[in-house]
Protein backbone atom coordinates (compact mmCIF):
# COMPACT_ATOMS: atom_id res chain seq x y z
CA UNK A 1 0.00 0.00 0.00
CA UNK A 2 1.23 3.17 -1.06
CA UNK A 3 2.28 5.66 1.90
CA UNK A 4 -0.68 7.45 3.48
CA UNK A 5 -2.16 10.29 3.21
CA UNK A 6 -2.67 10.36 -0.67
CA UNK A 7 -3.70 13.85 -2.17
CA UNK A 8 -5.63 13.47 -5.78
CA UNK A 9 -6.29 15.67 -7.83
CA UNK A 10 -9.94 14.67 -10.11
CA UNK A 11 -10.85 16.90 -13.24
CA UNK A 12 -14.05 16.60 -14.84
CA UNK A 13 -15.59 18.16 -17.99
CA UNK A 14 -17.44 15.38 -20.21
CA UNK A 15 -20.27 17.74 -20.50
CA UNK A 16 -21.48 21.21 -19.21
CA UNK A 17 -19.43 21.74 -16.10
CA UNK A 18 -16.08 22.16 -15.29
CA UNK A 19 -15.26 20.47 -12.16
CA UNK A 20 -11.95 19.97 -10.11
CA UNK A 21 -11.63 18.30 -6.27
CA UNK A 22 -9.15 16.99 -4.06
CA UNK A 23 -9.35 13.78 -1.85
CA UNK A 24 -7.42 13.05 1.03
CA UNK A 25 -7.58 9.05 1.23
CA UNK A 26 -11.20 8.70 -0.23
CA UNK A 27 -11.97 12.01 2.22
CA UNK A 28 -12.94 15.06 0.01
CA UNK A 29 -11.34 18.35 0.75
CA UNK A 30 -12.70 20.24 -2.14
CA UNK A 31 -15.38 20.36 -4.68
CA UNK A 32 -15.57 23.08 -7.12
CA UNK A 33 -18.10 23.38 -10.19
CA UNK A 34 -18.21 25.96 -12.72
CA UNK A 35 -21.45 25.66 -13.99
CA UNK A 36 -21.58 27.17 -17.73
CA UNK A 37 -24.67 29.55 -18.19
CA UNK A 38 -23.94 30.26 -22.15
CA UNK A 39 -26.13 27.42 -23.39
CA UNK A 40 -29.43 29.15 -21.77
CA UNK A 41 -30.07 30.95 -24.62
CA UNK A 42 -30.14 27.99 -26.98
CA UNK A 43 -32.15 26.22 -24.72
CA UNK A 44 -29.48 22.89 -24.57
CA UNK A 45 -25.66 21.90 -24.52
CA UNK A 46 -24.39 23.17 -27.37
CA UNK A 47 -20.99 21.03 -27.74
CA UNK A 48 -18.61 23.65 -29.55
CA UNK A 49 -19.23 26.63 -26.55
CA UNK A 50 -19.25 23.85 -24.07
CA UNK A 51 -15.41 23.02 -24.93
CA UNK A 52 -14.78 26.44 -25.25
CA UNK A 53 -16.13 27.51 -21.40
CA UNK A 54 -14.23 24.72 -20.14
CA UNK A 55 -11.08 25.87 -21.97
CA UNK A 56 -11.80 29.03 -19.72
CA UNK A 57 -12.51 27.68 -16.61
CA UNK A 58 -10.54 24.93 -15.89
CA UNK A 59 -7.09 26.51 -14.86
CA UNK A 60 -9.09 28.57 -12.07
CA UNK A 61 -11.22 25.44 -11.37
CA UNK A 62 -8.24 23.77 -10.61
CA UNK A 63 -6.63 26.62 -8.54
CA UNK A 64 -9.68 27.15 -6.28
CA UNK A 65 -10.03 23.69 -5.46
CA UNK A 66 -6.28 23.14 -4.44
CA UNK A 67 -6.83 26.18 -2.81
CA UNK A 68 -9.73 25.12 -0.43
CA UNK A 69 -8.11 21.77 0.13
CA UNK A 70 -5.81 23.31 1.67
CA UNK A 71 -2.37 21.77 0.53
CA UNK A 72 0.54 22.08 -1.83
CA UNK A 73 0.47 20.93 -5.58
CA UNK A 74 3.15 19.38 -5.07
CA UNK A 75 1.81 17.12 -2.27
CA UNK A 76 -0.63 15.91 -4.77
CA UNK A 77 -0.06 12.05 -5.81
CA UNK A 78 -2.22 11.37 -8.97
CA UNK A 79 -4.41 13.70 -11.15
CA UNK A 80 -7.21 11.37 -12.40
CA UNK A 81 -9.69 12.93 -15.22
CA UNK A 82 -12.67 11.96 -17.28
CA UNK A 83 -12.13 10.08 -20.35
CA UNK A 84 -15.26 9.44 -21.49
CA UNK A 85 -18.72 9.28 -22.12
CA UNK A 86 -19.55 12.83 -22.98
CA UNK A 87 -18.70 15.30 -25.71
CA UNK A 88 -15.50 14.85 -27.43
CA UNK A 89 -14.73 18.80 -27.82
CA UNK A 90 -15.02 19.03 -23.46
CA UNK A 91 -13.37 15.72 -22.93
CA UNK A 92 -10.46 16.92 -24.59
CA UNK A 93 -9.96 19.81 -22.66
CA UNK A 94 -9.82 17.98 -19.31
CA UNK A 95 -7.47 15.00 -20.43
CA UNK A 96 -5.46 17.72 -21.73
CA UNK A 97 -4.87 19.61 -18.74
CA UNK A 98 -4.55 16.46 -16.82
CA UNK A 99 -2.30 15.09 -19.27
CA UNK A 100 0.39 18.41 -18.91
CA UNK A 101 -0.71 18.65 -14.89
CA UNK A 102 0.97 14.48 -14.70
CA UNK A 103 3.67 15.31 -16.75
CA UNK A 104 4.25 19.18 -15.10
CA UNK A 105 4.31 17.63 -11.70
CA UNK A 106 5.79 14.09 -12.78
CA UNK A 107 3.00 11.96 -10.88
CA UNK A 108 0.60 9.42 -12.36
CA UNK A 109 -2.00 9.86 -14.40
CA UNK A 110 -5.39 8.03 -14.13
CA UNK A 111 -8.21 7.87 -16.61
CA UNK A 112 -11.67 7.35 -15.22
CA UNK A 113 -14.81 6.23 -17.01
CA UNK A 114 -17.61 8.97 -16.08
CA UNK A 115 -20.62 6.97 -15.21
CA UNK A 116 -18.09 4.27 -13.02
CA UNK A 117 -17.39 8.05 -11.14
CA UNK A 118 -21.59 8.38 -11.10
CA UNK A 119 -21.66 5.14 -9.07
CA UNK A 120 -18.69 5.10 -6.81
CA UNK A 121 -19.62 8.97 -5.75
CA UNK A 122 -21.20 6.47 -2.84
CA UNK A 123 -17.61 5.83 -1.67
CA UNK A 124 -16.88 9.75 -1.04
CA UNK A 125 -15.97 10.17 2.90
CA UNK A 126 -17.04 13.43 4.53
CA UNK A 127 -15.07 16.14 6.09
CA UNK A 128 -16.45 14.93 9.37
CA UNK A 129 -15.50 11.72 8.92
CA UNK A 130 -18.98 10.68 7.88
CA UNK A 131 -20.10 7.78 5.01
CA UNK A 132 -23.09 5.90 3.68
CA UNK A 133 -21.40 3.53 1.83
CA UNK A 134 -22.97 0.55 0.05
CA UNK A 135 -22.07 -3.21 0.72
CA UNK A 136 -20.94 -5.40 -2.20
CA UNK A 137 -22.61 -6.46 -4.46
CA UNK A 138 -25.26 -3.65 -4.74
CA UNK A 139 -27.35 -2.29 -7.54
CA UNK A 140 -27.35 1.36 -9.13
CA UNK A 141 -29.99 3.21 -10.83
CA UNK A 142 -27.90 5.41 -12.70
CA UNK A 143 -29.98 7.69 -14.22
CA UNK A 144 -28.27 11.16 -15.98
CA UNK A 145 -28.76 13.72 -18.89
CA UNK A 146 -26.55 10.96 -21.64
CA UNK A 147 -27.96 7.59 -19.50
CA UNK A 148 -30.51 5.38 -17.63
CA UNK A 149 -29.30 2.34 -15.96
CA UNK A 150 -29.43 -0.87 -13.86
CA UNK A 151 -25.47 -1.84 -13.11
CA UNK A 152 -24.81 -4.86 -10.56
CA UNK A 153 -21.49 -3.29 -9.03
CA UNK A 154 -19.45 -6.70 -7.51
CA UNK A 155 -16.43 -4.57 -6.37
CA UNK A 156 -14.94 -1.09 -7.42
CA UNK A 157 -14.26 -2.40 -10.88
CA UNK A 158 -16.18 -5.08 -11.44
CA UNK A 159 -19.88 -3.62 -12.52
CA UNK A 160 -22.55 -4.99 -15.24
CA UNK A 161 -25.38 -3.26 -16.73
CA UNK A 162 -28.20 -5.18 -16.38
CA UNK A 163 -30.49 -3.03 -18.74
CA UNK A 164 -30.76 0.32 -19.96
CA UNK A 165 -32.23 2.74 -22.19
CA UNK A 166 -32.55 1.54 -25.48
CA UNK A 167 -33.12 5.55 -27.15
CA UNK A 168 -33.75 8.77 -24.49
CA UNK A 169 -32.20 8.94 -21.18
CA UNK A 170 -34.44 9.88 -18.37
CA UNK A 171 -32.46 13.34 -17.71
CA UNK A 172 -33.53 13.83 -21.81
CA UNK A 173 -36.67 12.78 -20.78
CA UNK A 174 -37.03 15.59 -18.54
CA UNK A 175 -35.36 18.11 -20.60
CA UNK A 176 -37.29 17.42 -23.23
CA UNK A 177 -40.57 17.97 -22.37
CA UNK A 178 -39.67 21.12 -20.09
CA UNK A 179 -38.85 22.32 -23.74
CA UNK A 180 -41.99 21.46 -24.77
CA UNK A 181 -43.77 23.34 -21.90
CA UNK A 182 -41.04 26.49 -22.23
CA UNK A 183 -39.18 26.36 -18.89
CA UNK A 184 -35.80 27.40 -19.42
CA UNK A 185 -32.47 25.28 -19.17
CA UNK A 186 -31.62 23.42 -17.50
CA UNK A 187 -35.46 22.10 -17.71
CA UNK A 188 -35.01 18.73 -15.22
CA UNK A 189 -34.83 20.93 -11.76
CA UNK A 190 -37.17 22.99 -13.05
CA UNK A 191 -39.72 20.67 -13.75
CA UNK A 192 -39.24 18.86 -10.21
CA UNK A 193 -39.63 22.31 -9.07
CA UNK A 194 -42.97 22.89 -10.68
CA UNK A 195 -43.87 19.42 -10.22
CA UNK A 196 -44.07 19.83 -6.31
CA UNK A 197 -46.57 22.30 -6.46
CA UNK A 198 -49.05 19.64 -9.01
CA UNK A 199 -51.32 16.84 -8.97
CA UNK A 200 -49.23 14.20 -10.29
CA UNK A 201 -52.59 12.05 -11.22
CA UNK A 202 -53.87 14.95 -12.99
CA UNK A 203 -52.91 13.56 -16.50
CA UNK A 204 -52.06 9.87 -17.56
CA UNK A 205 -49.28 8.72 -20.12
CA UNK A 206 -48.66 5.73 -21.43
CA UNK A 207 -45.98 3.32 -20.56
CA UNK A 208 -44.17 1.76 -23.13
CA UNK A 209 -43.42 -1.96 -23.31
CA UNK A 210 -39.42 -2.90 -23.33
CA UNK A 211 -37.88 -6.67 -22.86
CA UNK A 212 -35.44 -7.43 -20.06
CA UNK A 213 -34.67 -4.54 -17.53
CA UNK A 214 -34.34 -1.80 -20.37
CA UNK A 215 -35.71 1.33 -20.82
CA UNK A 216 -37.74 3.29 -23.26
CA UNK A 217 -38.67 7.52 -23.29
CA UNK A 218 -38.83 8.49 -27.03
CA UNK A 219 -42.57 7.26 -26.97
CA UNK A 220 -43.21 9.40 -23.65
CA UNK A 221 -41.92 12.22 -25.04
CA UNK A 222 -44.18 11.91 -28.40
CA UNK A 223 -47.05 11.35 -26.35
CA UNK A 224 -46.54 14.47 -24.00
CA UNK A 225 -45.95 16.27 -27.77
CA UNK A 226 -49.22 14.98 -29.45
CA UNK A 227 -51.44 15.51 -25.78
CA UNK A 228 -50.18 18.87 -25.77
CA UNK A 229 -50.87 19.96 -29.40
CA UNK A 230 -54.75 18.34 -28.58
CA UNK A 231 -55.28 20.15 -25.59
CA UNK A 232 -53.67 23.78 -26.63
CA UNK A 233 -56.45 23.33 -29.88
CA UNK A 234 -58.84 23.21 -27.76
CA UNK A 235 -57.68 25.63 -24.77
CA UNK A 236 -53.94 27.76 -26.15
CA UNK A 237 -53.59 29.16 -22.80
CA UNK A 238 -53.42 25.43 -21.48
CA UNK A 239 -50.13 24.99 -20.68
CA UNK A 240 -50.04 28.25 -18.56
CA UNK A 241 -53.04 26.95 -16.49
CA UNK A 242 -52.17 23.61 -15.68
CA UNK A 243 -48.32 23.92 -15.76
CA UNK A 244 -47.38 22.59 -12.04
CA UNK A 245 -50.09 19.98 -13.14
CA UNK A 246 -48.69 18.56 -16.16
CA UNK A 247 -45.14 18.67 -14.57
CA UNK A 248 -46.39 16.86 -11.88
CA UNK A 249 -47.66 14.24 -14.10
CA UNK A 250 -44.68 13.32 -16.43
CA UNK A 251 -42.16 13.11 -13.69
CA UNK A 252 -44.74 10.84 -11.74
CA UNK A 253 -44.95 8.72 -15.44
CA UNK A 254 -40.66 8.74 -15.53
CA UNK A 255 -40.61 7.77 -11.75
CA UNK A 256 -42.74 4.85 -12.25
CA UNK A 257 -41.35 3.82 -15.48
CA UNK A 258 -37.78 3.61 -13.88
CA UNK A 259 -38.98 1.75 -10.83
CA UNK A 260 -41.18 -1.01 -12.38
CA UNK A 261 -37.77 -2.07 -13.86
CA UNK A 262 -35.37 -1.29 -10.76
CA UNK A 263 -38.13 -3.58 -8.81
CA UNK A 264 -38.16 -6.45 -11.29
CA UNK A 265 -33.92 -6.29 -11.37
CA UNK A 266 -34.44 -6.32 -7.66
CA UNK A 267 -36.26 -9.32 -7.48
CA UNK A 268 -34.20 -11.46 -10.35
CA UNK A 269 -31.25 -10.78 -8.50
CA UNK A 270 -32.03 -11.10 -5.16
CA UNK A 271 -30.01 -8.06 -4.18
CA UNK A 272 -31.21 -5.99 -1.53
CA UNK A 273 -28.46 -2.84 -1.24
CA UNK A 274 -30.26 -0.29 -3.41
CA UNK A 275 -28.25 3.04 -4.61
CA UNK A 276 -29.00 6.04 -7.20
CA UNK A 277 -26.72 8.01 -9.20
CA UNK A 278 -26.47 10.75 -11.56
CA UNK A 279 -27.95 14.18 -12.23
CA UNK A 280 -31.36 12.63 -11.78
CA UNK A 281 -30.87 11.09 -8.63
CA UNK A 282 -30.90 14.87 -7.47
CA UNK A 283 -35.25 14.96 -8.04
CA UNK A 284 -36.90 15.22 -5.02
CA UNK A 285 -39.74 12.67 -6.27
CA UNK A 286 -37.16 9.84 -7.20
CA UNK A 287 -35.20 9.98 -3.83
CA UNK A 288 -38.72 10.30 -2.05
CA UNK A 289 -39.37 7.13 -3.80
CA UNK A 290 -36.47 5.52 -3.02
CA UNK A 291 -36.28 6.24 0.17
CA UNK A 292 -39.47 4.98 0.85
CA UNK A 293 -38.35 1.17 0.34
CA UNK A 294 -35.87 1.58 3.46
CA UNK A 295 -37.97 -0.40 5.71
CA UNK A 296 -37.09 -3.96 2.57
CA UNK A 297 -34.26 -2.62 1.50
CA UNK A 298 -31.09 -0.65 2.44
CA UNK A 299 -31.09 2.61 0.86
CA UNK A 300 -28.24 4.46 -0.36
CA UNK A 301 -29.06 8.63 -1.91
CA UNK A 302 -26.09 10.63 -2.89
CA UNK A 303 -25.85 13.94 -1.59
CA UNK A 304 -27.15 16.68 -3.63
CA UNK A 305 -23.87 17.89 -4.67
CA UNK A 306 -22.21 14.14 -5.32
CA UNK A 307 -25.66 14.31 -7.84
CA UNK A 308 -24.83 16.05 -10.91
CA UNK A 309 -21.65 16.12 -12.34
CA UNK A 310 -18.30 17.10 -10.15
CA UNK A 311 -15.14 16.27 -9.98
CA UNK A 312 -15.31 14.78 -6.53
CA UNK A 313 -16.51 11.64 -8.10
CA UNK A 314 -13.78 11.22 -10.51
CA UNK A 315 -11.29 11.83 -7.94
CA UNK A 316 -12.63 9.17 -5.67
CA UNK A 317 -12.39 6.54 -8.28
CA UNK A 318 -9.23 7.70 -8.98
CA UNK A 319 -8.21 7.12 -5.46
CA UNK A 320 -9.08 3.54 -5.77
CA UNK A 321 -7.04 3.26 -9.37
CA UNK A 322 -4.67 4.50 -7.61
CA UNK A 323 -4.35 1.90 -4.81
CA UNK A 324 -4.15 -0.79 -7.30
CA UNK A 325 -1.16 0.85 -9.70
CA UNK A 326 -3.78 1.32 -12.48
CA UNK A 327 -2.69 4.34 -14.20
CA UNK A 328 -2.37 5.78 -17.95
CA UNK A 329 -0.12 6.44 -20.48
CA UNK A 330 0.28 9.70 -22.18
CA UNK A 331 -1.20 8.81 -25.79
CA UNK A 332 -4.58 7.99 -24.10
CA UNK A 333 -7.33 9.41 -26.01
CA UNK A 334 -11.02 10.38 -24.57
CA UNK A 335 -13.46 7.73 -25.66
CA UNK A 336 -17.40 9.94 -26.26
CA UNK A 337 -18.90 6.86 -26.08
CA UNK A 338 -17.56 4.99 -23.20
CA UNK A 339 -19.09 1.78 -21.71
CA UNK A 340 -19.39 1.14 -17.93
O1 LIG B 1 -25.19 13.55 -14.42
P1 LIG B 1 -25.53 14.85 -15.03
O2 LIG B 1 -25.16 16.11 -14.30
O3 LIG B 1 -24.89 14.99 -16.45
C1 LIG B 1 -24.81 13.91 -17.32
O4 LIG B 1 -23.85 13.10 -17.15
O5 LIG B 1 -25.72 13.80 -18.18
O6 LIG B 1 -27.10 14.83 -15.32
C2 LIG B 1 -27.75 15.92 -15.89
C3 LIG B 1 -29.22 15.57 -16.04
C4 LIG B 1 -29.99 16.61 -16.85
O7 LIG B 1 -30.81 15.94 -17.78
C5 LIG B 1 -30.81 17.32 -15.78
O8 LIG B 1 -32.00 17.87 -16.26
C6 LIG B 1 -31.07 16.18 -14.82
O9 LIG B 1 -29.84 15.48 -14.75
N1 LIG B 1 -31.48 16.66 -13.48
C7 LIG B 1 -32.71 16.50 -12.97
C8 LIG B 1 -32.71 17.13 -11.70
N2 LIG B 1 -31.48 17.67 -11.49
C9 LIG B 1 -30.73 17.37 -12.60
N3 LIG B 1 -33.78 15.86 -13.46
C10 LIG B 1 -34.89 15.85 -12.70
N4 LIG B 1 -34.98 16.44 -11.50
C11 LIG B 1 -33.93 17.09 -10.96
N5 LIG B 1 -34.02 17.67 -9.75
ZN1 LIG C 1 -22.96 12.72 -15.43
Amino acid sequence: MPQSPIFILGIESSCDDTSAAIIKDGKILANVVANQDVHKAYGGVVPELASRAHQQNIIPVVDEAIKQSGINKEEIAAVAFTNGPGLLGSLLVGSSFAKAFSLGMDIPLIEVNHMQGHILAHFIEEKDGSKNQPNFPFLCLTVSGGHTQIVKITNYFEMEVLGETIDDAAGEAFDKVAKMLELPYPGGPILDRKAQLGNPNKFEFTHPKVPGLNYSFSGLKTSVLYFLKAELKKNENFIKENINDICASVQKTIIDILFIELKKAIKETGINEIAIAGGVSANSELRKRLASFSKDYNIYIPKFEYCTDNAAMIAITGYYKFLQNDFTEQDVAPNARMKV
